[in-house]
C-alpha cells in the first residue's frame, strides 16, 4: 500500500496556462513544493507574473498575511527546458493542449519518469482519460482530476477513474485533493463527466428558443436570472466563456456521443463563432460590450418568462436524471457538481424533487407532444421513479 500524499509531496503542474497556473496555485498554498513546467518560456513568465499579482492582491485584501505571498511563490518552480525534475513528483497533474495525440505522448514519457508509487492526473475536460492512460505502462495510476476555471476559487473537482484506475490511486489522489479544500465529486469517464454533460441543455435550450424566433437574447436571460434564479442568463454566460469555447465544448460532448441529437450544436452559436463574435473578449457576442454602446431591453413578460424558464429547467432536470440512469454519477454528486461547479443555484434533482417528478415529466411529455422529437424524451428513470412513488433524496435533506 503507497504512502498517502502529503503537504511535503512534490507536485508537477504540466502547462502553465489558464488552468495550470491555477492549479499550481492552489498546491502551492496547500504547502507543497511545486514544478510547474511548460515548454513555451513566455507562457512561463506570464504566469509567474500573474501569480506575483493575484498573490500581492490577496494580501492587499486582507485575505492573506504579508509575506505569505512570498512563500507561496518561493515554493514554485517554474521549469522550461528538460522534464526531467518531474521524476521528484508524487502526482503530476497535466494540464496542456486539448488534444490526445500530445497527452498520450506526455504520459507515456512521464509514466516512465516518475516513481512507482507516483499518481498522474489529467485535467481534460473533454478527452477520455482511458485513452489517455492506456498510453503508460501503469494504466492504474493514472486519473482525470478535472478542475473549474479559475482554479484557486472554484471549488469544485470531478474526480474521473479510467477503465484500468486503482482504487488505491483514486483514494490517494482524492484524499489529497479534498485536503486542499475542494469539494470533490466522483464522474464516469464519459464524454463532459457531470458538469459539461449535465450544463449542455442551459446554453442549446436557449439557443433553440432564440432561433425558433420565441424570445430574445435579453428576455431569455432575464427569465432564467429573475425568474429562475440563475446568476447570469444563458447567453451572458456563453458571452463570457467565450463562444468560440462554449462550441467547441459541445461539438465535442455531441461527437463523442456519437452524433446524440441532444447535444447537437446550434447554427447560431456556429455563425457567431465564425463572425468573430466571441462575447467580452471580443467586445462583442450576444451583446455588444463596445463603449457607449446599448443593449436591447428585455420582454418582461412573467407568462413568457414563466414558459422560457420552464422549459430550460425540464431539460436541465431530465438530463442530470439521465446521468444517473446511466450511472455517470450519484444524485448527491451531480447537485454537488452543479452548484460548486457551476454556481446554479440549487442541485437540479432536489429541484426536481421540490417540483414534484409529476410536473417535470409532464413538461418534458408537452415539448414531446409539440415536436415530437427525440431531444424532448424523459429519461426512463423519471417515470420508473414516478411509478414507484421514489424521490432523489429523502425530505427535508
Ligand atoms: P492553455 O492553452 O491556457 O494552456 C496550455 C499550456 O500548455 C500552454 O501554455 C502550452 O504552452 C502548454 N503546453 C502545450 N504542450 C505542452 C507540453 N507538451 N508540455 C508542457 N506544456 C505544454 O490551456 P488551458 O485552458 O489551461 O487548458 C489546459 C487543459 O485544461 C486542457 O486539457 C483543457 O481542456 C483543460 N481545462 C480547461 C478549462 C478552462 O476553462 N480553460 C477548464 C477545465 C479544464
Amino acid at each position: 500500500m503507497a504512502e498517502p500524499l502529503t503537504a511535503e509531496t512534490t507536485v508537477g503542474v504540466l502547462g502553465a496556462g489558464t488552468m495550470g497556473r491555477g492549479i499550481a496555485q492552489v498546491a502551492a498554498t496547500y504547502g507543497h513544493p511545486v514544478l510547474l513546467y511548460d515548454t513555451n518560456t513566455k507562457v512561463l513568465h506570464e504566469a509567474r507574473a500573474h501569480l506575483e499579482k493575484i498573490l500581492a492582491r490577496q494580501v492587499e485584501k486582507g485575505r492573506m498575511a504579508p509575506g505569505e505571498e512570498a512563500a507561496i511563490l518561493g515554493r514554485i518552480t517554474f521549469l522550461s527546458d528538460e522534464p526531467e525534475p518531474l521524476a521528484a513528483c508524487g502526482l503530476v497533474i497535466e494540464a496542456i493542449v486539448e488534444d490526445l495525440a500530445v497527452k498520450q505522448d506526455v504520459f507515456s514519457r512521464l509514466d516512465r519518469l516518475v516513481a512507482e508509487d507516483a499518481l498522474l492526473a489529467t485535467n481534460t475536460s473533454s478527452l477520455s482519460v482511458t485513452a489517455i492512460a492506456a498510453a503508460c505502462d501503469r494504466p492504474e495510476r493514472v486519473l482525470g482530476l478535472h478542475f473549474f476555471n479559475p482554479a484557486p476559487l472554484m471549488p469544485l473537482v470531478e474526480v474521473v477513474p479510467g477503465v484500468a484506475t486503482s482504487e488505491e490511486a483514486l483514494a490517494r489522489a482524492r484524499a489529497l485533493v479534498d485536503a486542499w479544500g475542494k469539494t470533490t465529486v466522483l464522474a464516469r469517464d464519459t464524454p463532459g463527466f457531470i458538469v459539461n454533460r449535465v450544463a449542455r441543455p442551459f446554453y442549446g435550450e436557449a439557443l433553440r428558443i432564440l432561433e425558433e424566433g420565441l424570445a430574445d437574447v435579453p428576455t431569455i436571460d432575464w427569465a432564467m436570472r429573475e425568474i429562475g434564479g440563475f446568476r447570469m442568463g444563458p447567453f451572458e454566460l456563453m458571452d463570457l466563456i467565450g463562444n468560440d469555447v462554449n462550441y467547441k465544448v459541445t461539438e465535442t460532448v455531441w461527437t463523442a456521443f456519437f452524433y446524440e441529437p441532444r447535444y447537437r450544436p446550434s447554427f447560431t452559436q456556429k455563425r457567431m463563432v465564425e463572425a468573430g463574435r466571441l462575447g467580452r473578449k471580443t467586445k462583442r457576442g450576444y451583446y455588444d460590450y463596445r463603449e457607449g454602446a446599448t443593449n436591447p431591453e428585455p420582454v418582461t413578460s412573467p407568462a413568457l418568462g414563466k414558459t422560457i424558464f420552464q422549459r430550460i429547467l425540464a431539460m436541465l432536470i431530465n438530463e442530470a436524471v439521465d446521468a444517473v440512469f446511466w450511472r455517470v454519477a450519484a444524485p448527491a454528486d451531480i447537485d454537488l457538481a452543479m452548484t460548486k461547479g457551476v454556481n446554479y443555484p440549487k442541485g437540479l434533482l432536489h429541484w426536481a424533487d421540490e417540483l414534484g417528478l409529476k410536473t417535470v415529466l409532464g413538461w418534458l411529455e408537452a415539448l414531446r407532444e409539440e415536436y415530437d422529437e427525440e431531444r424532448y424524451r424523459p429519461s426512463p428513470l423519471l417515470r420508473r421513479m414516478l411509478r414507484r412513488g421514489e424521490r432523489f433524496f429523502d425530505e427535508g435533506t
